[in-house]
């Protein structure tokens, strides 16, 4: 009797639960989908965010010559030089807005930071952009095809920037690379943008090899330097490891934003890649990112790929490919032969944070720095960097 009774009323229950649990559902999917919807022709937004000397150059390239990607490097150089005062913190939500704009390929934000009768190469290393160098942008190169940054420059200088804007819209992705932020939340605003499918690849380098590459262009950074540190146009001279270690710190805090207390929006949206990985790795490393972006590897740039990275073939044309004439694994070595032995110390001082938490072993003695045999990279297996993509983590409930 009392079981029969139970009975209509577990019923009514579990009826009722399906219906709170039916709505919650679709509020959820209300919720999360809206940029299915909105979102332009489900273009893909991509930011290549990584630091100065730290093989951004090479990553950015893995996707300016991808046929559907509209690629442009560093367009926080404009705004740096532009307003400059009194550093980094100040400017990065200008930074962010430019961004954001160039998301949504309207490039007229770059007329606050250009001459008034601007070609597109007054666009910061404009013929680093194959999209740039392809019709609609320009005639020169068939988009299937690679491009040729120096035949580029002398034929692609177009008139005002209404072609990039035009070839802009025509691609599926849009790409940039930037070195200029030193955190994940400015960007909050971009990640929670329905028109806009953002997708963060952070790039780090081992501090030490970053040092020596900085040692030789010490001069040129000068400027940026004195932004990192907030010191506008303050001259700043013998700082370069305090630049290092603002660096180190800003790879530790996105880090840890990313993987360790992630806000739902940015989950499935970072993914971290290590330089060393990719040179010992480069094909693979390149499928998994494009993966992660939703491009397809192509045949071509497999080939291309390879080549750039093994110091052999056509590629070193291209002189913007600081590893194409050398074998990338073996310059990603050097700083253990030149760096002299205290210096490698006041690295590891400053950005030991940085270092274990990436995977980067330190060294005791000048020794150990010597003995190439010995591996200080942390193997990948014990560094999961990504989080699922996003299509299946979105949706938690089926
Ligand atoms: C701008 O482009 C035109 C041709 O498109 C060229 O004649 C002119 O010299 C260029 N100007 C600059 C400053 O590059």
């Amino acid at each position: 009797m009392l079981r029969c009774r139970l009975i209509p009323s577990a019923v009514v229950t579990v009826v009722l639960l399906q219906g709170v649990a039916m709505v919650l559902m679709f509020g959820w999917y209300g919720r999360l989908m809206p940029s299915e919807s909105t979102a332009p022709r489900g273009k893909v937004h991509v930011l290549l965010l990584s630091s100065w000397r730290s093989g951004s150059s090479f990553l950015g390239q893995v996707f300016s010559q991808h046929p559907n990607v509209f690629y442009l490097m560093e367009p926080g150089w404009h705004v740096w030089t532009t307003l400059r005062q009194p550093g980094a913190r100040a400017l990065r939500m200008a930074l962010r807005d430019l961004m954001r704009s160039i998301f949504q390929c309207d490039l007229s934000v770059l007329e606050a930071y250009t001459p008034d009768q601007r070609n597109v190469s007054h666009l910061f290393m404009w013929s680093q952009s194959r999209a740039l160098c392809s019709p609609p942008a320009c005639p020169l190169t068939p988009r299937h095809s690679l491009s040729d940054e120096a035949e580029c420059r002398r034929h692609c200088n177009i008139r005002g920037l209404q072609k990039a804007e035009e070839a802009c819209h025509s691609y599926s992705h849009v790409v940039l690379k930037e070195v200029r932020f030193f955190e994940l939340e400015s960007l909050y605003p971009l990640l929670r943008d329905p028109t806009i499918d953002l997708r963060i690849i952070h790039l780090i380098r081992d501090p030490r090899a970053v040092a020596r590459s900085r040692g030789q262009a010490i001069r040129s950074l000068l400027r940026d330097s004195a932004l990192v540190l907030e010191k506008g146009d303050k001259p700043v001279t013998d700082s370069d490891l305090h630049v290092l270690q603002e660096v180190c710190r800003s790879h530790v805090r996105i880090y840890e934003t990313a993987m360790l207390k992630p806000p739902d929006f940015l989950r499935g949206r970072y993914k971290m890649v290590r330089y060393e990985d990719m040179v010992r790795d480069p094909l693979a490393e390149v499928e998994d990112l494009y993966k992660f972006v939703d491009l397809e590897m192509t045949p071509q740039l497999q080939d291309w790929i390879y080549k750039v990275t093994h110091g052999k073939g056509k590629g070193s044309r291209n002189e913007a490919f600081k590893i194409t004439s050398r074998n990338a694994e073996d310059v990603s070595q050097a700083w253990r032969t030149t760096l002299p032995h205290s210096m490698v110390q006041r690295i590891q001082q400053v950005c030991k944070g940085a270092m274990s938490l990436l995977g980067y072993q330190l060294v005791d003695s000048e020794k150990e720095q010597k003995r190439l045999d010995l591996d200080l990279v942390a193997s990948r297996k014990r560094h999961h960097f990504s989080w699922l993509p996003s299509k299946t983590t979105q949706l938690p409930m089926w």
